[in-house]
C-alpha cells in the first residue's frame, strides 16, 4: 500500500478527519462547491461570505434577453486559490477579481473562478461578472418553476429555493446574507420592481432605469427584479415606511382592496412579532398564470395573481420569519412556513374569523392516512417536500400545541424574542426549541419531538 494512502486510512479513524473527508474533496485552499445543505448539495459555496451585491441589469421583454453585470464584494473565510459562484444558464463574457482578469469555467450550476493570485484568509475582494443571455427558470424537485420566469409582459422573478442563480451569479444559500443594489433598465412603459427602497427612476432614449437598494441583509432567494406593465402606487406612512406597490392592471380589481390593507397588517404583525424589520414595504401583484405561488421576496412580496387577505398576511409574516430570521438549512423550512401559516390563523382569530383552536381541530380530525401526516415537518426528507402540506399545516399545528403548553403570554414572548434575537440573522430549530424551553421554564422536548419529528399522526 503506498504511503500516502496508508496515512489517509489512519486519519479516517479520527472524527474530524472523517468529516473533512466526507465534506470536501477539494484541497483546503479551494472553496467548496456547496454550502453543505443535504437537500441542495450544490446550493451556495464555501470559503467566502458576500457582503454586498451590485447588480446592473438590462432586460428586453420582447426578446427575453438579459444583459447583466454583477459586482460582488466578498470576504474570504479561508485562503482561496479557487472558489465557486452559482450561475445557471447565461453566458459569462468577462470576469475579474479585483481589477485583474480571472480564469473561470462552467460546470453545471458552478461557476468556478481561479483568481490570478490566491486570496488570503480574511481578505475582502470584489468579483465582477459580465454576463448575458436568455434567462430561464429552473425546475425544482417538486416540479415547480423557480427563478426568472418570463411572462407575457415581462418576467416574474422569485428564487426560492434555487432560482436566484438563473439571473445573477450568487452564493446561493440562505446561510449567506448580503445587502443589494439592484439597477434594472427596461423599455419605457415597463416597470422593474425589486427589493427595498427605490432610489431613482430615469427615462432616456426609450428606456427606463430603476435603481433599488436593499440595505438590510438578504438571502439571495429573496431577491426579485420583477418586470411588467404595472400600475404603481408609492407613499410613505406616518412611521416613515416607504411603500411601493406594483399591480398588473388585469389583477387590479381584485388586488387593490387587499393590497390596501398591507400597512394595517404590518402594524398588527408588529404588535405581535415586534418591530417590522425593514424600512421599505409593498406588494408586487403580477399576472403570471404559469407560476402557481407567491413568494415573500424581501420587503415586497411577489404574487402570481391577486392575493386574498390571508395570503397577504402569510407573506407579510415571512418578513419576520424567513426573511429577517433566515434558515441555515432547508430542512428547517417549517421555521418559515409553519410560522407564516400560524400568523394566518392568529389573524383570522383576532379579526372575526375562526379561532386557531378551531383550525387546529379541523386539521387534527383528518385521518392518519391523510397527506397531512405523510412526513414530519421538522424532517421533510428531501427538497421535493419542503413546500408540502405537513410543513405548512403541521408546522403551524406545532406552534399551536406550543401555545397551549406555555400559555398565550409566554407564547407571544417566545415569538417576539425569536424575531428580535435573530433579526437580520439566522435561526435553527434547535435554537427555537431551546428558547421556548428557556422562556417557559418547561421541558418541551417531548412536544417538539412528537410534532416536528415523529412520523405519522401524533396522538
Ligand atoms: N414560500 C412560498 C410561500 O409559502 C411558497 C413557495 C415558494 C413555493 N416557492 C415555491 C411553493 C415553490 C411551491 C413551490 O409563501
Ligand atoms: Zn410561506
Amino acid at each position: 500500500m503506498p504511503k500516502a494512502v496508508r496515512r489517509t486510512f489512519v486519519l479516517v479513524t479520527t472524527p474530524v478527519a472523517l468529516v473533512a473527508l466526507l465534506g470536501a474533496a477539494a484541497p483546503p485552499s479551494q472553496g467548496s462547491s456547496g454550502a453543505g445543505d443535504p437537500y441542495f448539495p450544490l446550493a451556495g459555496n464555501g470559503g467566502y461570505h458576500v457582503g454586498h451585491y451590485g447588480l446592473t441589469l438590462d432586460y428586453d421583454p420582447g426578446s427575453g434577453h438579459l444583459a447583466g453585470t454583477a459586482v460582488l464584494t466578498a470576504r474570504a473565510s479561508q485562503r482561496l486559490t479557487r472558489f465557486d459562484l452559482d450561475l445557471n444558464g447565461l453566458t459569462v463574457t468577462g470576469l475579474t477579481v479585483g481589477h485583474t482578469k480571472a480564469a473561470f469555467r462552467r460546470d453545471g450550476q458552478e461557476l468556478v473562478v481561479t483568481p490570478k493570485r490566491a486570496l488570503r484568509k480574511g481578505e475582502w475582494f470584489t468579483v465582477t461578472v459580465a454576463y448575458k443571455g436568455k434567462p430561464a427558470p429552473v425546475t425544482d424537485p417538486d416540479g415547480s418553476l423557480d427563478g426568472w420566469i418570463p411572462t407575457d409582459d415581462g418576467a416574474f422573478v422569485a428564487g426560492e429555493p434555487q432560482g436566484a442563480m438563473t439571473w445573477f451569479p450568487a452564493n446561493n444559500h440562505p446561510k449567506d446574507k448580503s445587502s443589494y443594489d439592484i439597477t434594472i433598465t427596461v423599455p419605457k412603459g415597463h416597470t422593474a420592481v425589486s427589493n427595498g427602497v427605490l432610489l431613482g427612476e430615469r427615462t432616456a432614449h426609450g428606456k427606463t432605469t430603476f435603481r433599488w437598494r436593499q440595505s438590510e441583509p438578504m438571502a439571495a432567494y429573496l431577491a426579485t427584479a420583477t418586470v411588467g406593465k404595472f400600475k404603481v402606487q408609492q407613499f410613505t406612512t406616518r412611521d416613515g415606511l416607504h411603500v411601493y406597490n406594483a399591480i398588473d392592471p388585469r389583477e387590479a380589481a381584485a388586488a387593490t382592496p387587499v393590497v390596501k390593507q398591507l400597512p394595517s397588517v404590518l402594524e398588527w404583525e408588529s404588535k405581535l412579532f415586534g418591530p417590522y424589520p425593514y424600512r421599505a414595504a409593498g406588494s408586487i401583484v403580477d399576472h403570471a398564470p404559469n407560476v402557481g405561488y407567491a413568494l415573500e421576496t424581501q420587503t415586497r412580496p411577489v404574487y402570481d395573481r391577486a392575493p386574498d387577505l390571508s395570503t397577504l398576511v402569510h407573506e407579510s409574516a415571512h418578513q419576520w420569519f424567513g426573511d429577517s430570521v433566515s434558515l441555515t438549512s432547508w430542512k428547517d423550512i417549517w421555521l418559515n412556513e409553519g410560522f407564516a401559516t400560524y400568523a394566518e390563523w392568529l389573524y383570522a382569530e383576532q379579526h372575526g374569523g375562526d379561532s386557531a383552536q378551531k383550525t387546529f381541530d379541523e386539521l387534527y380530525a383528518k385521518p392518519a392516512s391523510d397527506g397531512l401526516w405523510e412526513f414530519p415537518p421538522g424532517d421533510p426528507g428531501s427538497g421535493a417536500n419542503i413546500f408540502g402540506t405537513p410543513v405548512y399545516a403541521r408546522g403551524a399545528m406545532t406552534l399551536h400545541v406550543l401555545r397551549e403548553a406555555v400559555g398565550d403570554r409566554t407564547f407571544l414572548r417566545i415569538l417576539r424574542t425569536w424575531a428580535g434575537e435573530h433579526r437580520d440573522g439566522h435561526g435553527t430549530t434547535a435554537q427555537f426549541v431551546a428558547l421556548a424551553e428557556h422562556l417557559s421554564g418547561k421541558n418541551l422536548d417531548k412536544l417538539f419531538q412528537t410534532w416536528l419529528y415523529a412520523p405519522g399522526k401524533p396522538n
